[in-house]
């Protein structure tokens, strides 16, 4: 099977890192790759938003399956283009990745299958949402309703915060289009889980639960980022709790979705808040986490090319995924100032004497090569990556690895997994 994998990140190396070692996958193309995928893909040039390009290039390649990483494509059509075209195509169609495009959409959809999940109502009129809110009080969320890179979700600890995030997203405009439509919805506590399952329109298959961090400082201080690590599995959450996740959550809204007559295929990343009441789904993504995918992948065992085409072509019960029961540990080493201002260009060393440790893996996320030489082009620039019997070593293993890595300006939190160790 001739395989493509849309995008350029860490979570895409993960992915093109674990389809290389599948028997089923006998040529692996990367658009637009890094340096990493490209030593076990071959990167094509082109841009991951410029579908006729993408489709192009599919055909051209007499491709058989398509992986897409990120969510735009996802959203903006890319894998209706490519299944219009006969390519098999692991993501969602346009219509049921609204689940992470609209959260009007995943919202309503879930009240209307009995998905437990946070009261909300949803608005175009500042003064409609204004007087909800006045009956409502907070703490209170809320929530754009299109993608904003990770920031339309706004937490108001009082009424006039609240009231401020209306006028910003429907007066103003803040978000542009993504913020013409809003949702308020009343704000849960408890920890967050995250589980993956891959959809083929019918069959939920769980993959590994992992973490990530967000905040790019240790003790989950400073500034929101993409995540500054991840690690699996998760000791707070048992298997009963992932299990009551996937039956009351994720189960229910691949059901509705496909009775509306839009089957999910690709990966459900489903964020649950654990409460009294049991997990309560707070949001969807319809791709793979990252740098979650960079500890999910490690503990995939089986072909995991076969468990896609699967995954693609609604086959998911013919095949087995069995999951490992290794730990994995990320730490994600950023560029000197992210998630804010920084350079980018500085030469990285020591990536050979990292990966010559056993069980580590460094995954390229916002990397480029220079003349042979590669340099840091993005915020969050390596996943270094350690698997391993047990989750102390295996972190401990992580940053012995990130210990050999040096550019300018690096800096990682000391504290990945912190919750479980
Ligand atoms: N790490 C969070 C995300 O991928 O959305």
């Amino acid at each position: 099977m001739q395989v493509l994998v849309i995008g350029g990140g860490g979570r895409e190396h993960a992915l093109c890192w674990r389809l290389a070692q599948s028997p089923s996958v006998t040529r692996l193309l990367a658009l637009p790759g890094n340096p990493g995928i490209a030593a076990v893909a071959t990167c094509l040039p082109g841009s991951v938003d410029d579908i006729d390009h993408i489709v192009a290039v599919a055909r051209r390649e007499s491709v058989d399956l398509v992986v897409v990483g990120p969510e735009a494509p996802l959203v903006a059509g890319l894998a209706d283009r490519l299944r219009a075209a006969g390519i098999a195509t692991f993501g969602p169609d346009a219509a049921p990745a609204q689940i992470e495009g609209s959260k009007v959409f995943s919202k309503e959809l879930f009240r209307a299958a009995g998905v437990p999940t946070a009261a909300f109502e949803c608005f175009d009129s500042s003064a409609e949402a204004k007087a909800y809110l006045r009956r409502m009080g907070a703490p209170i969320v809320v929530k754009a309703d299109g993608l904003c890179a990770g920031k339309g979700a706004i937490m108001c600890a009082t009424l006039a915060e609240a009231e401020l995030a209306v006028t910003q997203l429907l007066d103003e405009r803040a978000f542009g289009a993504a913020g013409e439509r809003i949702v308020i919805e009343a704000c849960l506590n408890g920890p967050e889980m995250s589980v993956f399952a891959l959809v083929d329109g019918e069959t939920v298959v769980p993959l590994p639960v992992a973490q990530d961090h967000k905040r790019a400082l240790d003790g989950d201080r400073g500034l929101n980022t993409g995540g500054m690590g991840a690690y699996s599995p998760v000791p707070l959450f048992s298997d009963a709790l992932i299990e009551q996740a996937i039956e009351t959550c994720v189960k229910p809204t691949a059901r509705a979705l496909a009775e509306r007559g839009m089957p999910y295929r690709g990966v459900l990343f489903g964020g649950f808040l654990i409460t009294d009441e049991g997990p309560q789904t707070l949001e969807y993504n319809c791709r793979f986490g990252d740098p979650e995918t960079q500890v999910l992948m490690p503990r995939i065992e089986g072909d995991f090319g076969e468990a896609c085409l699967a995954t693609a072509t609604g086959q998911l019960d013919q095949v087995e995924v069995r999951l490992s029961n290794k730990a994995a540990a990320c730490v994600v080493m950023a560029s000197g100032g992210y998630p804010e201002a920084y350079a980018t260009g500085l030469p990285i060393g020591g990536l050979a004497e990292a990966e010559a440790l056993d069980g580590v893996v460094v995954f390229h996320a916002g990397t480029r090569l220079v003349d042979g030489q590669v340099v840091t082009a993005g915020g969050r620039v390596l996943g270094v990556t350690a698997t391993g019997d047990d989750l102390r070593s295996t972190v401990a293993r992580a940053y012995e690895a990130v210990d050999r890595i040096t550019f300018e300006g690096a800096h990682c939190r000391r504290d990945i997994a912190w919750q479980a160790l």
